[in-house]
């Protein structure tokens, strides 16, 4: 069985986010969606709120769960006993981070891989930042 950890701070989940979910859930037999705390980043919405929005966003999924964990990414993957990470790419600058976060996770967990799927075309200029945005000044999502 192979399972894969799909971690971010998701402040909120977005249909970019979604796109990414739903196609780790066709490549893996399990798929652990982690809210996990970014230390650098104020975020929006609660933890908890954060986590109810992408349960009820992946209720359909049966191979989809979703949790908050507040530590290291690597521990949380090797608790649920994945070595697989997956994220997406929107562009030059995600990978950029994600590479070298990619590394950092390696340096933890030496198994640890992490796998990127590009992100779909429609969904390549959605950000977290944008629909955060897009409520403060009241504009339909
Ligand atoms: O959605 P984001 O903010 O780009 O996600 C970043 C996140 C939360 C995945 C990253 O900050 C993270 O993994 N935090 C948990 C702490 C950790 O494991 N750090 C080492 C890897 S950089």
């Amino acid at each position: 069985m192979t399972r894969a950890v799909y971690p971010g701070s998701f402040d909120p989940v977005t249909l970019g986010h979604m796109d990414i979910i739903r196609r780790a859930a066709q490549c893996f037999d399990q798929v652990y969606v982690c809210v996990l705390v970014n230390c650098d980043k104020k975020s929006m919405f609660s933890a908890d709120e954060r986590v109810e929005m992408i349960r009820r966003s992946v209720a359909d999924l049966p191979n989809v769960e979703a949790e908050l964990y507040r530590g290291l990414l690597a521990d949380y993957a090797r608790e649920k006993g994945g070595h697989v990470i997956v994220k997406g790419l929107r562009n030059a600058t995600d990978f950029d981070l994600e590479y070298q976060m990619a590394a950092i996770n390696r340096g933890i967990w030496a198994e640890l891989e992490t796998v990127f799927l590009p992100a779909s075309v429609e969904y390549q200029h959605f950000s977290s930042t944008m629909v955060r945005e897009m409520i403060r000044y009241g504009q339909p999502l």
